[in-house]
């Protein structure tokens, strides 16, 4: 993902969450070296995005989402299969994300790929208040 795309993002962000990002979050994330955003494209429109912040070996994912009409095509798959190719050349210790407990497309799309149930937070999300559930990859 380049400063070129972050109108695309933005425009996904708000289509998908209840609290989006703001465009100055996503820029100055995209900007900050320790993340990692990718976006997937077709042709020159950009149907979905992730984003991950970095500590040492530890990847912090922010978010995936994709444009609702690209989805269940598998682009989240490539998107997030990008991150765990990442993940093992860096030699990290693992993935972890916070997803809404009722997200089970995402739940779902996480468990494929190994993530576990690490935690829970309670009344973590607003609008509407839910319990978030951690999950974590190990490599
Ligand atoms: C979750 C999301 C990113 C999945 O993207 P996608 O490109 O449609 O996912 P894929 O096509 O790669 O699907 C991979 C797996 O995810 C799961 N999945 C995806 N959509 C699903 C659905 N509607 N219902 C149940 N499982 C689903 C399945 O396990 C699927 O594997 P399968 O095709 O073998 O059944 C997409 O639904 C989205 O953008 N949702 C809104 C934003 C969001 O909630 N992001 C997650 C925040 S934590």
């Amino acid at each position: 993902m380049t400063l070129s795309h972050l109108d695309d993002v933005y425009i996904i962000e708000t289509e998908c969450f209840s609290h989006p990002w703001s465009r100055q979050i996503l820029e100055d994330e995209l900007n900050n070296e320790t993340s990692l955003f990718l976006v997937a494209k077709e042709e020159n429109e950009v149907i979905g995005y992730i984003g991950m912040s970095i500590v040492i070996d530890e990847g912090y994912i922010f978010n995936v989402a994709v444009r609702e009409k690209y989805r269940k095509k598998g682009v989240a798959t490539a998107l997030i299969n990008e991150l765990i190719t990442y993940g093992k050349k860096n030699n990290f210790c693992f993935l972890t994300l916070e997803v809404r407990e009722s997200n089970r497309p995402a739940i779902s799309l996480y468990s494929k790929f190994g993530f576990l149930k690490a935690g829970e937070r309670k009344d973590y999300y607003s609008n509407p208040k839910e319990n978030a559930i951690l999950m974590t990859k190990y490599f």
